[in-house]
């Protein structure tokens, strides 16, 4: 194969996976208590972000931007580095639904619609997020 070939489907290649939504977000996210609550009574918690997309999750499953009930969130705004589509940008200690009760709700929430439906799901007990080290 020319160099020139190569390059062709590299450009090819990193095209499609800028293009793919898989490429716009991180593998694994790794929260951290302190930073994301000033305080850490439990572990940080693993999301293995990729998974959750390849189970057949869609982007708007988890994120959202409400107008009138809707979600209205436009899908390539997902960028890394968008602090608009962080959680805590919108459920801050003022707002009815706090940060932890978000993150829990939509995690056990979605687990355990899932475990209902006796689909392949996620953990829903503290020690199986919060993993001790
Ligand atoms: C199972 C739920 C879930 C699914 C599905 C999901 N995400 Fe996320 N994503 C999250 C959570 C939770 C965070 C962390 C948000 C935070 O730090 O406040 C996150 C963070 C991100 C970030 C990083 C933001 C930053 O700069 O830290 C990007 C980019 C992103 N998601 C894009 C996507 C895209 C694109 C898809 C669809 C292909 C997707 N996500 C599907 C839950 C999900
Ligand atoms: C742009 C602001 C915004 C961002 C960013 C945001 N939310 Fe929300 N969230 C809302 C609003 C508004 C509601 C609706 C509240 C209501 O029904 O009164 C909501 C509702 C929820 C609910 C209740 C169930 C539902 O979906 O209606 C959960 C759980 C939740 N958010 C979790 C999260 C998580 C986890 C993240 C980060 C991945 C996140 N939110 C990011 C604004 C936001
Ligand atoms: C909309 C549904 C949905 C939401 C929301 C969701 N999950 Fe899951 N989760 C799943 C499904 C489906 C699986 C099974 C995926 C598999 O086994 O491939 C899973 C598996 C897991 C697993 C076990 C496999 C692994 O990746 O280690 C963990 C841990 C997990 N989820 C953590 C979380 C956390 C933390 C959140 C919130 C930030 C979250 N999940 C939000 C559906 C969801
Ligand atoms: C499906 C995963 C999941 C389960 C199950 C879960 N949590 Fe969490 N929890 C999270 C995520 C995600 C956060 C926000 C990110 C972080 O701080 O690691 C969080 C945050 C917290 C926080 C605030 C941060 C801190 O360390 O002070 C506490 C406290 C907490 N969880 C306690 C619990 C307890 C107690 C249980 C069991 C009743 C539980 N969690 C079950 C995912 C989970």
């Amino acid at each position: 194969m020319n160099s020139y070939k190569l390059l062709t489907i590299m450009v090819a290649a990193l095209w499609v996976f800028a293009a793919s939504p898989l490429g716009a977000q991180p593998d694994n996210i790794v929260f951290d208590p302190l930073k994301t609550f000033g305080k850490s009574k439990r572990s940080g918690v693993t999301l293995h972000h990729n998974r959750h997309v390849e189970a057949g999750l869609s982007c708007k499953d988890c994120h959202h931007i409400y107008e009138n009930g809707k979600n209205v969130l436009d899908e390539s705004t997902l960028e890394e580095g968008n602090q608009g589509i962080r959680c805590s940008t919108c459920h801050g200690p003022k707002f009815r639904i706090g940060l932890k009760q978000a993150f829990h709700d939509q995690c056990i929430g979605c687990h355990t619609k899932f475990q209902k439906e006796r689909k392949k799901t996620g953990p829903r007990y503290c020690g199986q997020c919060h993993v001790k080290k």
